[in-house]
């Protein structure tokens, strides 16, 4: 198949396109800086790496055409909306020509907002003011060929854009506040099994029109309690610092309450089963002694 990956050189993109190569797929992946590093590795691996910007429609526009699913996996935090909107544009143009490529795109949990739902699933009302919920509706509504992918919260890897490396670095750094909610309970999905999930969407394309997948592994953890595993593996044995959200940690504003999601949507039609360790499993195995990150 081919594919036109975007975010390629990003925490999921990566893992998604050394797995679609190794499955014999065409990657072709953008970027904003074809000279980086990571966009170096990219092409040692077998990927394409072509240089564009998501909100710039004429960096990528003969890509689009060309490819026969395009997985969009950008997460650009100065213009979030702005460049999805480009590229939906630029899909529907292609449509109206008879060409589109099916689009997979990425969104996440946010999508349901401030919600009080024990168990999310695909069923559970996304947050109609949430941008990114009014984009998959927007999508939803569009004609488009699309699939969409909700990631739980992201671990493994290199860790670099997950809230468990996040953590982990911050044991490592000496820092030890847990923020908001103590008893929040998180949902999580190792990179790698994502990768998979995305490839399977790649294998079932020609059945899925308009679905949403949430992958997430079948163990919710306690955020606090990852949250001091990270501080043990770096031999951090006291107390962590309890505080209020803040404006100075953001992020935990927006999942500062339970996010437990069930996957068994992905299971059932994609054939998608979990097989990395998952956080539950790391946590049991933390020693009591300095460790190295990445992602113990
Ligand atoms: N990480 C998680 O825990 C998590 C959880 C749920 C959902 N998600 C979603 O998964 C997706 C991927 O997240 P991630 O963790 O892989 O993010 P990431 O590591 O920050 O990677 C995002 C990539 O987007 C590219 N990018 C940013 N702005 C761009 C633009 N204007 N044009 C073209 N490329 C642009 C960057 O590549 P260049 O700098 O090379 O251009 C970057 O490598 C996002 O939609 C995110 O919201 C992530």
């Amino acid at each position: 198949m081919k594919v036109f990956l975007t975010g390629a050189t990003g925490y999921v993109g990566e893992a998604v396109a050394g797995l679609l190569v190794a499955q014999g797929h065409t990657v072709v992946g953008l970027t904003r800086d074809p000279r980086s590093s990571r966009a170096s590795a990219l092409e040692d691996a077998g990927v394409r790496v072509v240089a564009g910007d998501v909100g710039d429609a004429a960096s990528y526009r003969a890509r689009l055409a060309a490819a026969e699913v395009v997985i969009h996996t950008v997460a650009d935090g100065r213009r979030p909306v702005k460049g999805d909107e480009r590229l939906f544009d630029e899909l529907l143009a292609l449509r109206a020509a008879g060409r589109a490529p099916h689009l997979v795109y990425t969104t996440g949990c946010s999508v349901y907002g401030a919600h009080s739902h024990p168990l999310l699933d695909e069923s559970t009302p996304t947050d109609p003011d949430h941008p990114r919920a009014r984009l998959e509706a927007r999508l939803a509504t569009s004609g488009l060929a699309h699939t969409i992918v909700r990631p739980a919260f992201v671990f493994g890897g290199d860790g670099r854009s997950s809230l468990l490396g996040r953590w982990l670095d911050e044991a490592r750094d000496g820092v030890a506040v847990f923020y908001g909610d103590a008893a929040k309970v998180w949902s999580w999905v190792h990179v790698d099994d994502l990768a998979r999930g995305y490839a399977a969407v790649v294998e079932h394309l020609a059945e899925l029109d308009g679905e949403a997948f949430l992958l997430a592994d079948d163990a919710p953890v306690a955020a606090r309690e990852a949250y001091e595993a990270c501080q043990r593996a770096f031999g951090r044995t006291g107390p962590v610092t309890h505080a209020p959200i803040s404006e100075e940690a953001p992020v935990y504003q927006v999942f500062d309450r339970d996010e437990v999601v069930d996957s068994s949507r992905a299971r059932r039609l994609l054939g998608w089963t979990p097989q990395a360790v998952t956080v539950a499993e790391l946590i049991a195995a933390v020693p009591g002694r300095a460790a190295t990150h990445p992602q113990l």
